[in-house]
């Protein structure tokens, strides 16, 4: 498994204001898009694309197009939503599917609650969001899901990641020939006694949307 932690002044400049407690939800919603946005230019480097020909006004030039099927953008709810619009601003063709994961707080297992995603992911790039990696049992178990639908690789893109969790994501798709990436704006300490990442930035679902 590939792991890409962006090391960019202006992705650490914000994620230092979204780490502070004293950030309101309708700033940290708005400084998760931007980071997401920043964070999805680097993710999206492997992007398949097709040659094409257009012409200017002056005369044929050759680019390039995103090629077909467009990727599939799964942002894991609850919290994957703060960073949808972020990664439509960069794929505005791309397809969007939901996958609703919750952890189970008592065993820190992933429990699937939600579906709604093509059948057949055959030929797809998938990209996955979710703010935070931290035991990495959500993210494995949503990946997982993909392959299994026909993925031909999925990068994931989390605002954190916790070293427990790139680990156990490395453990699970080590070695599986399956093409996973990690892209990330920052590796944190650790996870505490109750599955959060340190320093982290406290519940992202919460500061998201608030406490329901
Ligand atoms: N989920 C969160 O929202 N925060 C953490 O620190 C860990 C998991």
């Amino acid at each position: 498994m590939e792991t890409l932690v962006v090391d960019h002044p202006l992705v650490a400049h914000k994620l230092t204001a979204l780490r502070d407690v004293r950030t309101d939800s309708p700033t940290f919603r708005r400084l998760a898009d931007e980071l997401v946005t920043l964070l999805a230019y680097e993710a999206t480097r492997d992007v398949r694309i097709t040659d094409v020909t257009v012409e200017t006004p002056v005369a044929p030039a050759h680019g390039v197009r995103l090629a077909k099927p467009h990727p599939l953008v799964v942002p894991i709810l609850r919290a994957g939503l703060g960073m949808l619009d972020g990664m439509t601003r960069l794929l505005p063709t791309a397809e969007v599917g939901f996958l609703g994961m919750i952890r189970n707080e008592s065993t820190l297992q992933a429990e699937t609650y939600a579906t709604r995603l093509p059948d057949d992911l055959s030929g797809r790039q998938c990209f996955v969001v979710d703010p935070m990696l931290a035991t990495g049992g959500t993210l494995a178990a949503a990946v997982r899901f993909l392959f299994d639908r026909g993925a031909v690789d999925v990068t994931a893109i989390c605002l954190l990641a916790a070293p427990e969790g790139l680990a156990y994501m490395d453990k699970v798709f080590a070695g599986s020939g399956k093409p996973v990436r990690v892209v990330t704006a920052a590796l944190d300490e650790r996870l505490n006694e109750n599955g959060y990442i340190v320093p982290g930035l406290g519940d992202a679902g919460d500061r998201l949307y608030g406490v329901v």
